[in-house]
């Protein structure tokens, strides 16, 4: 575990980097949308999607540099979810990665464009993956459009805002979870792996993988809702019980959540044997993911 830190710093820095390369420019006109897309990529972030994007590839084989594409157009989607999902008329939320959030400083209709602008770079990047023996632009497009749409993340959001002020079962926020948080972790796994020309079985690894980390990563954050600090998660705690959202802690309280979230974390680690020392960097992943304070 001691070498993971060094490593994610170093995998960030290189996101970062591409992202700044595919991204237009401050001054590209009209600039305040170029601004305001920047705003938000560079706020931080843990980079957690693109990580394990280039992660996945490792463990297929494959390198970093194929994988980038595919790893910024994951950190892509995700932001513009967020920004989304802190609007006045979703979350409204006012801070976000330790900044005001893009409406509080954009204004909202700026900020819903630049939640739109972000979404549709993705397609232009995940583009420029190059093609594997078994894998080409059709699938790479088809697999990140369909966990951005209507049946997975945008769904999640749909069943999420449904949700509020009613009381959820289980099984509901599994249904919630899977499709606005967990689909885009699978898919950020498997585009790596597709970059890397993995084989089916290997893809298919990473799904139950992804599945699985992605549950026990929504758990975790609303869990850290209920127990942080607003200054640690760089975004205001408490906000879930404040507008009555049906989360994990709320419905199985803060213990059986802790014991699900590691419940969940062995299920997806067990599905790591296929890959032998190469999913070392997956595992560790994993378990700092579950030990995480923010
Ligand atoms: C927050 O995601 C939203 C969820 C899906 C829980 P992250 O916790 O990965 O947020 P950043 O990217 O580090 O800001
Ligand atoms: C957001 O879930 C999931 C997305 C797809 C954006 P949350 O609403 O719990 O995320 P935070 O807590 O605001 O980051
Ligand atoms: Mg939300
Ligand atoms: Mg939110
Ligand atoms: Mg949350």
């Amino acid at each position: 575990m001691d070498d993971l830190k060094p490593w994610l710093r170093a995998k960030q820095k290189e996101v970062d980097s591409a992202l700044g390369r595919f991204l237009p420019r401050e001054s590209t006109k009209p600039q305040t949308i170029h601004k305001a897309m920047r705003y938000s990529i560079f706020a931080g972030g843990k980079r957690l999607r693109p990580i394990l994007c280039l992660a996945a590839a490792e463990a297929c084989g494959g390198n970093t540099d194929d994988a980038l594409a595919p790893a910024c157009a994951t950190e892509l989607m995700h932001t513009y979810s967020l920004v989304h999902d802190d609007l006045p008329s979703m979350d409204d939320d006012d801070l976000r990665r330790g900044r005001p959030t893009s409406h509080k400083v954009f204004g909202e209709g700026m900020a819903v464009l630049t939640g739109d602008a972000l979404l549709t770079e993705v397609f232009a990047i995940i583009a420029q993956t190059p093609a594997t023996k078994r894998y080409g632009v059709k699938e790479y497009v088809e697999e990140i459009a369909l966990t951005g749409g209507s049946r997975k993340l945008i769904g999640g959001q749909v069943l999420d805002l449904e949700g509020e002020g009613k009381k959820l079962g289980k099984k509901d926020l599994v249904k919630i979870h899977e499709a606005k948080t967990a689909a885009l972790l699978t898919t950020s796994a498997r585009l790596g792996a597709m970059s890397a020309n993995a084989t089916p079985r290997k893809l298919e690894a990473l799904t139950t993988f992804g599945y699985n980390l992605g549950l026990a990563f929504q758990v975790i954050d609303d869990i850290l809702d209920v127990t942080q600090t607003t200054e640690m998660l760089g975004k205001t705690a408490g906000k879930d019980e404040a507008v009555d959202k049906s989360t994990y802690p709320a419905v199985l309280g803060l213990e059986a959540s802790r014991k699900e979230a590691a419940r969940l974390t062995k299920k997806a680690l067990s599905a790591l044997s296929v890959f032998g020392s190469k999913g070392k960097r997956l595992e560790q992943i994993a378990r700092y993911l579950l030990e995480r304070e923010y």
